[in-house]
């Protein structure tokens, strides 16, 4: 494990560390820099959603990018990220996988999320992780669907991570994916995220933004890590959408 990499800020309650972060890049504040918050009360997950971040129980975590990359390009930093905390969860023994477009499981189930938002030059690259929830800290609504390290770590019969070696391991494993995509761009980050990820070759339909629905099997990231499925026309690269069925298994 290195010396924190960022510049870090630590609020200990906040509403969400994306709009704290914003208020931040508005006032000068540089790239580099890594807000976390002890508790958030009004965490916010990709579209409308909402992110439980209960005092204590996990990383919670903004950090304010500024790439010299092609704007362009800046979509695939969801994927980067994602995969740098697929790196830290290995750090701590487990076997963590990838869902296209921002999501990691373990066993199925959530254990991370990630948002990147834009503000002028730089971007927010939110980062949601449950480390230290039992079954009882999620919400009804979450229950079954979400996990935490510590109750796939006490599944696995190792010992969980503390809350400070984690985030210690996830600004670590961030820098590094962030140092990648700088010097290499999206081509050398894209892997690391299909070669983890759940929807190989699986039947999907998106929800386009447009409404439209696009179905087929996936068979691969585009080149700033749009899911690239298998229509009757051709492949199509979905850019964003709402995944609304995905075959088992
Ligand atoms: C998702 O899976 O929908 C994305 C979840 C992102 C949650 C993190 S927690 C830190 C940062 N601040 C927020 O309000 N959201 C992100």
């Amino acid at each position: 494990m290195t010396a924190n990499p960022f510049r870090l800020v630590r609020l200990e309650r906040v509403g969400s560390t994306q709009e704290a972060a914003r208020e931040m890049v508005r006032s000068g504040i540089g790239g580099g820099t890594a807000i976390l918050a002890g508790e958030q009360t009004a965490g916010r997950g990709m579209g409308d959603r909402t992110w439980q971040s209960p005092r204590g129980l996990g990383i919670w975590l903004t950090i304010i990018h500024r790439s010299a990359r092609p704007k362009g390009e800046w979509p695939a930093l969801t994927v980067a990220a994602a995969a740098g905390v697929c790196g830290a969860i290995e750090g701590a023994g487990l076997r963590p996988r990838t869902r296209w477009p921002n999501d990691v499981l373990l066993s199925g189930r959530k254990v991370a999320g990630v948002l990147a938002d834009t503000e002028s030059d730089a971007v927010l690259i939110g980062i949601g992780l449950n480390v230290l929830q039992q079954d009882c800290d999620f919400s009804p609504e979450l229950r079954g669907r979400a996990t935490s390290i510590r109750l796939e770590a006490q599944r696995d019969g190792i010992e969980p991570p503390d809350l400070e070696t984690m985030l210690a391991e996830v600004l670590s494993q961030m820098a590094r994916s962030l140092r990648i995509f700088e010097s290499a761009g999206p081509d050398a980050v894209i892997p690391a995220f299909w070669e983890r990820s759940i929807d190989r070759g699986k039947r999907v339909t998106i929800r386009l933004p447009s409404a439209m629905l696009v179905e087929g099997p996936v068979i691969g990231l585009g080149e700033i890590g749009q899911l690239l499925i298998e229509t009757e026309r051709g492949a199509v690269a979905v850019a964003s959408g709402t995944v609304v069925r995905m075959e088992e298994g």
